[in-house]
């Protein structure tokens, strides 16, 4: 059911803990499974220097956190609004359709993460504006 990838970044999380000075935090939950997953990031020169999560939910949330870490690590901003959770769910090597909406979680809350960065450092960040 599961594919080897999201079964190694559930037992092998990547970039799990909090950031105490983060420049950015968001957090996000899905009200139908009650998931939570909350993300911390540390930008400079517009570039995600370091990111880290916590994600009280399934392991395939566990995994797209994991997954979506990994993919916006050293980016530029603009580069980690692109991150779709089908991208996630692709690097994964797919979800169950009945999963997708773990995947849904990790792109929300990057982008939770970035608008609270943009709110704090009255940085305008295009796309934001649509999200939340
Ligand atoms: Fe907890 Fe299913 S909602 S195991
Ligand atoms: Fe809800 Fe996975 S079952 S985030």
């Amino acid at each position: 059911m599961y594919s080897e990838k999201v079964m190694d970044h559930f037992q092998n999380p990547r970039n799990v803990g909090e950031i105490l000075d983060a420049d950015g935090v968001g957090e996000v939950g899905n009200a139908k499974c009650g998931d939570i997953m909350k993300m911390y990031l540390k930008i400079e020169n517009g570039v995600i220097e370091d990111v880290k999560f916590k994600t009280f939910g399934c392991g395939s949330a566990i995994a797209s956190s994991s997954m979506a870490t990994e993919l916006i690590k050293g980016k530029t901003i603009e580069e980690a609004m692109q991150l779709t959770n089908r991208a996630v769910a692709e690097a994964l090597d797919g979800l169950p359709p009945v999963k997708m909406h773990c995947s849904v979680l990790a792109e929300q809350a990057i982008k939770s993460a970035l608008l609270d960065y943009s709110k704090k450092n009255n940085v305008h960040i295009e796309g934001l504006d649509d999200v939340n």
